[in-house]
């Protein structure tokens, strides 16, 4: 089988890092000047570059090759080999999700007495490390008031909010950023061209919108439309269309025409019609988040017509002039109060014994309100 994208291509120098400029910048300056702390926290939402940094961190800290005033790794020494094959004995990449418990963390602290076995620091990269049990936290913290010289710890969370402070305030703690559309897209650019897959600017765009903000999400995305590709014609151009169909995305132009009889206020032909949408196998979760962005976009567009040219990613000319006119029929606290509604029901549909139930009701809140 082959690789996984984000496996394969994952990011070997800082310079193949997208985004995360402030964070890059900072790190590379403490390699470049030898001034590199003893322990880092690295947060911030899923798939946008922390375990990645942290591994490329540990490597340029060990690279036997690296000199004053450097910050890459050469990736051709024995140290960065073995980093890059996952078989670094100087770096212990623990995952607090399946070891939170205190003996985990008294292995470290045992462990990290002695010194690197060939390396100049012995690193520990603790992942999802808000899991780690009360108990395991503590026994940490006591490891970061004394760190020896030759240790470094790089903490990384998605859930900041859950790490105790005492642990945060021994850390540089470094806030990592969603990537924007622009980012995640030139980062699919990159990853089609290398693997030879040829894929229209838009249907890239619609990958990249769906993952919202998630390097990894966009990835696995093309993961999928690769493999669906291949067994297709090679050399044929992926189209937006095909992408729609492949990923299950909800149309545009359906949840575009769900919003007219919205607009038209007529309860039955709304419900009848997103009937119809869910009987082509359309998701109703994925419905709902879509026409939940739809009319977000209709509030913004009200709001402030120059949000035109951000919002147009992933609209043609054409939807976004038919948005354009539909937010017009609609004062800004009747699609305030669709919002709500519809943001309600995507909360119940996965506590819903029937899925659909909460988005009808949101239709009948809807409506009926606006006809009293
Ligand atoms: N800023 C980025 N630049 C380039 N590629 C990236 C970036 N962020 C993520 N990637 C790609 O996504 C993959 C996953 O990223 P990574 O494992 O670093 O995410 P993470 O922030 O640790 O996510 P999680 O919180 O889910 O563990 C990487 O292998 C890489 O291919
Ligand atoms: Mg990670
Ligand atoms: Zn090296």
């Amino acid at each position: 089988m082959s690789l996984a994208l984000y496996r394969k291509y994952r990011p070997k120098t800082f310079a193949e890092i997208i985004g995360q400029e402030h964070i890059v910048k900072t790190l590379t300056n403490a390699l470049s000047s030898e001034m590199i702390s003893h322990a880092y926290l690295f947060t911030g939402p899923r798939g946008c570059g922390k375990t990645t940094i942290a591994r490329l961190l540990a490597k340029a800290a060990n690279c036997e090759t690296r000199k004053p005033n450097e910050f890459e790794p050469c990736n051709k020494c024995s140290s960065c080999i073995e980093i890059n094959e996952s078989r670094s004995i100087d770096l212990i990449e623990i995952d607090a999700a399946s070891h939170r418990g205190i003996d985990d963390i008294r292995e470290i602290r045992q462990g990290i007495k002695f010194a690197p076995t060939k390396s100049k620091y012995k690193i520990f990269i603790i992942d999802e490390c808000h899991q780690l049990s009360k108990d395991a936290a503590n026994a940490l913290l006591k490891t970061l008031e004394e760190p020896p010289a030759h240790a470094i710890f790089i903490l990384a969370t998605t859930e900041i909010q859950k790490m105790i402070a005492t642990i945060l305030s021994r850390c540089q703690r470094f806030d990592f950023w969603n990537l924007t559309m622009p980012q995640i897209i030139q980062r699919l650019e990159f990853l089609s061209e290398k693997e030879k897959i040829k894929i229209e600017k838009p249907a890239l765009e619609l990958i990249a919108l769906q993952a919202r903000g998630s390097i990894r999400d966009a990835e696995s995305l093309l993961d999928q439309v690769i493999s669906f590709s291949s067994a297709l014609d090679q050399k044929a151009e992926i189209k937006t269309q095909e992408i729609k169909d492949l990923l299950g995305i909800v149309d545009l132009s359906s949840v575009s025409q769900f919003v007219d009889f919205l607009v038209e206020k007529n309860i039955s032909k709304t419900i009848n019609y997103l009937q119809e949408i869910l009987e082509k196998g359309k998701d109703p979760q994925e419905f709902t988040k879509t026409l939940i962005s739809y009319l977000r976009q209709g509030l913004l567009l009200k709001i402030s017509p120059d949000m035109q040219n951000h919002l147009s990613i992933g609209l043609t000319k054409e939807e976004l002039q038919k948005l354009q006119n539909q937010a017009n029929g609609f004062s800004e606290q009747e699609l305030q109060k669709l919002l709500q509604l519809f943001l309600k029901a995507e909360n119940q549909i996965k506590y819903s014994s029937i899925p659909q139930l909460p988005i009808e009701l949101a239709i009948v809140e809807a409506i009926g309100l606006e006809k009293e």
